[in-house]
């Protein structure tokens, strides 16, 4: 069983690319509904709700844990391992980093990403990055305002210097971000490649002998810490199936 968790539903990303990867394993999922945004928040509130979120996935006997959010991953994947050292820890960045520097042509990386994620340097200490905060895509993709023309000129103000820099790489930093890949690829244009860090780190997963056992078809569970039918609706039509959604509720079971 694998854990996963986000700040909320991005997350949701990463895990369906996780099921069409490992169609056998079975998925618990966390979005931290109440507490989220993370990717405005400091990275020690983070890191701190990076290691409650772990706890309560391991409690629920998940085998291995994906922190499903970049900025979680960017300020809390050290810690997570150092914290958790007997549990394999996977987090969205070094995958990605890893392919977009496998694709480049030309060297010239950009990354996109929260705020917390881009001040973190968490992808930049790889190696040079062009990176661009984008802090109103969230809201917007929640909105469901993926095709609107606020979202296109915010979009443009946002790569506009991306692209001038020249890069042809551009990795989506950001659980939200890969609701966006048309609108991003019409701006960039089609000799930049797009990093989806949501399918590297599945693929990363896959290509690991777990010793988890396999199931026809698994009963994925699905749980928040503050319920919405917001959350239920935007969930369902993401990953195109019927979920039941549960809530924490005691404080036993956060912490
Ligand atoms: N999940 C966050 C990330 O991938 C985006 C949403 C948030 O700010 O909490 O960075």
């Amino acid at each position: 069983m694998i854990g996963i968790f986000d700040s909320g539903l991005g997350g949701l990303t990463v895990a369906k690319e996780i099921m069409r990867a490992l169609p056998g394993q079975k998925i618990l999922y966390f979005g931290d509904t109440a507490r989220t945004p993370y990717g405005n928040k400091s990275p020690e509130v983070v890191a701190q709700y990076a290691i409650e979120n772990t706890k309560f996935l391991l409690r629920k006997k998940a085998k291995a844990i994906v922190v499903g959010c970049n900025t979680a991953s960017a300020v809390a994947g050290l810690k997570l391992r150092k914290e958790f050292p007997k549990v394999p820890i996977f987090e969205v960045i070094t995958p990605a980093v890893r392919e977009a520097l496998r694709v480049t042509r030309n060297g010239k990386i950009g990354v996109i990403g929260t705020r917390t994620t881009i001040g973190s340097g968490a992808y930049q200490k790889w190696c040079k990055m062009h990176t661009r905060e984008c802090p109103l895509f969230v809201p917007l993709v929640e909105a469901g305002h993926l095709n609107h023309p606020t979202t296109h000129e915010i979009a443009r103000h946002y790569l506009e210097p991306l692209k001038r820099a020249g890069i042809d790489t551009l990795i989506l930093g950001c659980t939200h971000y890969p609701l966006l890949k048309p609108l991003i690829k019409s701006i960039m244009g089609n000799t930049v490649q797009l990093v989806d860090s949501a399918e590297t780190v599945a693929r990363e997963i896959a290509n690991v002998k777990f010793k988890m056992q396999n199931v026809k078809l698994p009963k994925h569970e699905f749980y928040v810490s503050k319920k919405t039918p917001k959350f239920q609706e935007i969930a369902q039509n993401w990953l195109g199936h019927k979920i039941e959604l549960r809530e924490i509720r005691t404080k036993q079971d956060k912490d």
